[in-house]
């Protein structure tokens, strides 16, 4: 069959590779097993793309022969590289801006050392967001606080702690936070900014699946920020998480949820405090 510039055809993507109507019904059953997300029929074209360069990088031809293979091998590291392609990891810095004094509030009011779960940190902008604020509020108590930035994607965890950003992005924050927060590059990295070592040192970061049956992380949190994640996910698998993020607050421990997801009538462990933020109710 001659590859075609884009179009679909009798439920097969026309490419120089075949993604079957089976082929992406298996993918999307694969990636919901291993990461809870559930991929919707629309986004056929972007599983066609990025899963294409893994089928070229093994010399294969058919996605049918790929996904054998990778079902044959439940240990492969393969499946590192599955996972990291079909993962959205769409973030900005002080995303949902509103979030930000609502946690210097919090953490300004509670004894001690702040600990906060970032728990879907993507490539870190949201993460070096809650930092940030930290820093700004409690002032020298700061260096004792810690953030935990945790996600699914070993690629975007890696430019997470790499911290080094394009300029253009880093420039939409204001003056005094791209002053007191960022180096601007130099040479070779003209036109990126880092992160200083004081705000990456506040953070840990580390590989972790919100499905997975152990979380390498512990309580207790002052906050946790799930944001604009539990969306990839189905009601069932939002409550099992939601169950398990409640143990591991603080009493009056605050989750942050993205704009669009709403965990109300999911579960009662939490109940709902402000725009898209839930406090941890007290455990029955
Ligand atoms: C759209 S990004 C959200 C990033 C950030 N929280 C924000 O709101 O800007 C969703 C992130 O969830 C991560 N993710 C998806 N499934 C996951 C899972 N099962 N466990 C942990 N992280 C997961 C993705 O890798 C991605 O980085």
């Amino acid at each position: 069959m001659p590859p075609e510039q884009g179009g679909w055809g009798g439920g097969r993507l026309e490419r120089d590779l075949e993604l079957t109507d089976a082929d992406f019904a298996r993918i999307r059953q694969l990636i919901y097993q291993r990461a809870g997300i559930v991929l919707a029929e629309h986004k056929r074209e972007m599983v066609y793309s990025r899963l294409a360069k893994r089928l070229r990088h093994h010399g294969l031809i058919r996605f049918a022969d790929y996904l054998a293979r990778l079902e044959r091998q439940p240990e492969a590291r393969e499946w590192e590289a599955f996972t990291n392609a079909l993962t959205t990891n769409l973030t900005a810095f002080f995303r949902e801006a509103h979030h930000f004094p609502l946690l210097a509030d919090h953490v300004r009011a509670r004894p001690g050392r702040v600990r906060i779960w970032c728990a879907a940190a993507s490539t870190g902008e949201e993460s070096y967001s809650i930092a940030m604020t930290l820093m700004e509020t409690l002032g020298a108590r700061a260096a004792q606080s810690e953030v935990v930035a945790t996600d699914i994607d070993t690629d975007a965890l890696a430019r997470a702690r790499a911290g080094i950003y394009p300029l253009e992005q880093v420039c939409k924050l204001d003056e005094a936070r791209t002053k007191r927060f960022f180096q601007r590059g130099k040479g070779t990295h003209k036109g990126f900014a880092r992160v200083r070592p004081e705000i990456a040192e506040m953070i840990d970061f580390q590989p972790l699946n919100l499905l997975a049956p152990q979380w390498p992380v512990s309580g207790p949190f002052d906050a946790i920020f799930c944001r604009n994640t539990m969306i990839y996910f189905d009601k069932p698998t939002q409550k099992r998480i939601l169950e398990r993020f409640a143990p591991l607050l603080k009493p009056d421990g605050l989750l942050f949820a993205g704009h669009s997801e709403s965990f109300s009538y999911i579960t009662d462990a939490f109940r709902l405090r402000g725009q898209t933020v839930y406090v941890r109710m007290p455990a029955r």
